[in-house]
């Protein structure tokens, strides 16, 4: 909905005094002053719809930032964070203290997630998760008698954070070069893409080849010196690859071999943004160690964390007191965090936001494809209710656009011209709406997308 005239410019004023003032005091994620000048103002949200200061209102193509999985606006998730917020607001949840909405979260997290995890530590977000199960892996190798497995591999395009060691992980080397050095140990193989894999072996199928980048860079390194493996179930931030099928089976049994620790980063594949609770479940296979964020709250308060292995929780549990795991956060089960993501959840399993990912995103993938006739489409993927919509300046060859063209850019403005809000990474357009959208908006979302790309790509080429 677009707002009078009148307003919008009253309204208009206003936000570029409040953003002058934001110039002023602000630092914000991935910060510099010129990207903040025309920002606009978020001020409220209903569904899977967002309005601007200037009364406009967008489609939440991103749920957020791929959190806001029941969507804006939910009442039952203010009341609960109310009514811990009244009865006990906060204590610390260090050894010899604990609270009820902390228990009961993580004995409900039992029954969801993979049958060999049941036990789990919080953290406020994704990267305290990163590092927490950096710090677990070595820990448990240092436990074992093995202290020289130490070593982390990722994917290159992976996204962990960007605490210091999460951003070492992490495979986007934008982020890296203005706070390296990076954190030692930390290695990326190439990621899974079956769209831009180059498959040299003809014996292999691309799922195995890609896996295989993981046992080459075991033995370049000797497996007496590898902790673990981290990977997301679909690549998010780096521009929504969703693996093939054989892919993490044969990962799964690499690090088995090598006795390497697996672990799965569900911080945007879990609660249901795939179509099942969690990515790995469609390839059938079990991590060491998985952490999540985001969704388990529905971003509605921060909250994130990992959950182990029974293995790994015997071993963590198995060490004499002076060698205990030293690992701590203030807001470690914070209970009104602990207390919304119950109640997130409860709405998850009321609604059965996990079969509508799974039913409504196979159509919104269906719609999506038809892009692919469109100049600068180069690829379409997705699983669930994510998706990515790859532009690129050459079919046939699949070469991006250079980046003096600033396609990121005009992507995202062309689409928020045409009131589908989302981030663009690498060209990819990545589309990952709350779980209870509407038809009616999907349709809507690919129809500014059918608009928005053919003018982005038209001033690109001039
Ligand atoms: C897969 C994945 N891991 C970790 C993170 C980091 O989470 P946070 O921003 O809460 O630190 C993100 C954030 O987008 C993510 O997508």
């Amino acid at each position: 909905m677009v707002p009078t005239n009148e307003l919008a410019t009253r309204a208009t004023a206003d936000s570029n005094d409040r953003l002058a003032v934001d110039q002023k005091h602000l630092l914000h994620p991935l910060h510099h002053p010129t990207a903040n000048v025309k920002a606009r103002i978020w001020v409220e949200g209903h569904g899977a719809v967002i309005k601007d200061s200037t009364g406009r209102e967008y489609v939440d193509g991103l749920a957020g930032l791929w959190n806001v999985n029941v969507g804006h606006g939910r009442r039952e998730l203010a009341q609960a964070a109310q009514e811990q917020m009244s009865t006990l607001a906060y204590h610390s949840s260090y050894a010899g203290a604990t609270n009820y909405p902390a228990i009961a979260l993580a004995e409900k997290l039992s029954t969801l997630t993979y049958p060999s995890i049941n036990t789990f530590f919080f953290t406020s977000g994704g990267a305290e998760a990163s590092e927490t199960s950096f710090k677990t892996a070595r820990f448990y190798w240092k436990a074992k008698g093995k202290p020289d497995k130490f070593k982390v591999i990722s994917r290159m395009r992976a996204y962990h954070g960007l605490t210091l060691a999460a951003m070492s992980a992490t495979g986007l080397p934008a982020f890296w070069p203005m706070f390296e050095p990076r954190t030692p140990g930390f290695l990326h193989i190439d990621a899974p893409d079956p769209y831009r894999f180059v498959n040299t072996d003809p014996g292999k199928s691309l799922g195995v080849a890609a896996a295989d980048k993981l046992e080459e860079a075991i033995l370049r390194e000797g497996p007496e010196t590898v902790a673990a493996f981290i990977a997301e179930p679909v690549q998010g931030a780096g521009g929504v690859i969703v693996p093939p099928a054989d892919y993490f089976p044969r990962i799964r049994e690499i690090c088995d071999q090598y006795d390497v620790l697996f672990i799965a980063d569900e911080v945007i594949t879990g609660f249901g943004r795939t179509g099942r609770w969690f990515g790995l479940e469609h390839y059938g296979v079990e991590p060491d160690i998985m952490q999540f964020a985001k969704g388990i709250t529905s971003g509605y308060v921060p909250l994130g964390g990992i959950g182990v292995s029974d293995a790994v929780r015997d071993v963590i549990n198995g060490v004499p007191a002076a060698k205990r795991w030293m690992h701590a956060y203030t807001y470690s089960g914070h209970p009104t965090c602990c207390a919304v993501a119950l109640k997130n959840i409860e709405i998850i399993e009321r609604e059965k936001l996990v079969d509508r990912a799974a039913t409504q995103g196979a159509r919104f993938l269906e719609k999506l494809r038809t892009l692919e006739a469109l100049d600068g489409v180069g690829h379409v993927r997705g699983q669930g209710m994510i998706a990515g919509v790859e532009v690129v300046a050459d079919k046939a060859t699949k070469k991006l656009f250079p980046p003096e063209a600033g396609m990121t850019q005009r992507l995202t403005d062309a689409l928020l011209e045409h009131g589908l809000v989302t981030r663009v990474a690498l060209d990819c357009i990545c589309l990952a709406p709350p779980l209870i959208i509407s038809d009616e908006l999907l349709e809507q979302a690919v129809a500014s997308l059918r608009q928005a790309i053919p003018a982005a790509v038209a001033t690109a080429i001039g």
